[in-house]
């Protein structure tokens, strides 16, 4: 039978005479005498020297050996070192997990002090009451005052909602620029920002982990931390951009629960839903009183409302908060859906 290239196949009978004679006539150095197998054969020296490099390898012997970077790998890292450095990685996400459970803030305030917990800004949408919102941090960059951002600070639209970009007058750039001059222009004395859905959509967290580095605590979602003041008290707060549960007949529902269910705060404070809810609650049975606050934000005239059914809540786009860090307080914190006001009665309890 011929080959590919035209060769005839040897027959097999001659291979095995040629295994057999290769066995028996070793050259000096115990490799097959080539010369004398031809001449034996009767075959040219040529082919008996190309048998003996296709038919005398052991039968075990693999017929292809593949280069080091196929058999042993060269790029990949070893797997117990991909372990090592998973178990470093765990090791730091759990212990930023741990610091971020109730963390302190020192609040270094002697008189009643304001807390302005703001609700949802969606500072590029066409709807962002601007003209409120500049009146509020005006107050925020008051001495005495500070503030909480719940969250939902642009609407940045991404993925299927990102043609929503065509029917609003603020690009995706300068929405972040709205952002970065919030949290590091404004004026505003931020205590904590919250990350709404909004917020972490597409780059959006890793945006504002960057803007905020190493100046303000920016907390995914949900942010329970202690105010500690020189006096020795503190007051804590429960912040989430938003809760589970909801009710047509109460505002603070999911709030309510938080407080009713949840660990022990002086005020529970809740976005997301656009309306407006505010409650000082006695639990009696916990021998707690605590404040119950649902920010309505600041997006007015949303069309997704309007399409859905949902009343446009005209009240408590923000609150005041006010916490009198004296150990002798009969009520550690007042709230104020009037910010106007409250921000009066605060400048009569700093007299
Ligand atoms: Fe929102
Ligand atoms: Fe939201």
């Amino acid at each position: 039978m011929a080959n590919l290239t035209g060769a005839q196949a040897p027959n097999p009978a001659d291979i095995e005479l040629f295994r057999t004679l290769a066995a028996e006539h070793l050259n000096a150095e115990g490799k097959p005498n080539i010369t004398r197998i031809a001449r034996l054969m009767n075959k040219p020296r040529r082919t008996i020297s190309g048998w003996s490099i296709r038919y005398l390898a052991a039968d075990d012997a693999p017929r292809i050996e593949m280069p080091a970077f196929v058999v042993n790998g060269d790029d990949e890292e070893p797997i117990d070192e991909i372990l090592n450095r998973k178990e470093k990685l765990f090791e730091r996400k759990a212990k930023a997990n741990a610091d971020r459970q109730w963390f302190e803030i020192k609040v270094n305030e002697t008189r009643p002090y304001g807390i302005l917990l703001v609700g949802d800004p969606h500072l590029d949408d066409d709807g962002c009451n601007v003209p409120l919102i500049r009146k509020h941090l005006a107050y925020a960059s008051q001495d005495g005052v500070y503030a909480v951002n719940i969250g939902d600070s642009s609407n940045n639209w991404v993925g299927r909602l990102e043609r929503l970009y065509a029917h609003q007058e603020t690009s995706k750039h300068t929405g972040k620029r709205l952002v970065k001059w919030f949290m590091l222009e404004s004026g505003a004395s931020w205590l904590c920002w919250i990350l709404g859905n909004h917020d972490v959509w597409g780059e959006g967290a890793d945006f504002h982990l960057m803007l905020a580095e190493k100046k303000i605590p920016v907390i995914d979602w949900r942010a329970q931390f202690t105010l500690k003041h020189p006096s020795g008290t503190e007051c804590r707060i429960d912040a989430s951009h938003g809760r589970k549960g909801s009710s047509i007949w109460n505002n603070l529902h999911a709030t309510l629960r938080s407080a009713k269910l949840g660990e022990l705060a002086d005020c529970y404070v809740t976005g997301h839903t656009h309306h407006f809810g505010l409650e000082h609650l006695e639990i009696a049975e916990r021998r707690h009183a605590c404040w119950l606050v649902q920010l309505r934000g600041y997006k007015y005239m949303d069309s997704y409302a309007l399409r859905n059914g949902f009343a446009e809540s005209q009240l408590g786009s923000s609150v005041l908060m006010i916490v009198d860090p004296s150990p002798d307080a009969r009520t550690k914190v007042q709230c104020f859906e009037d910010v106007d006001l409250g921000m009066q009665v605060l400048g009569m309890l700093r007299q």
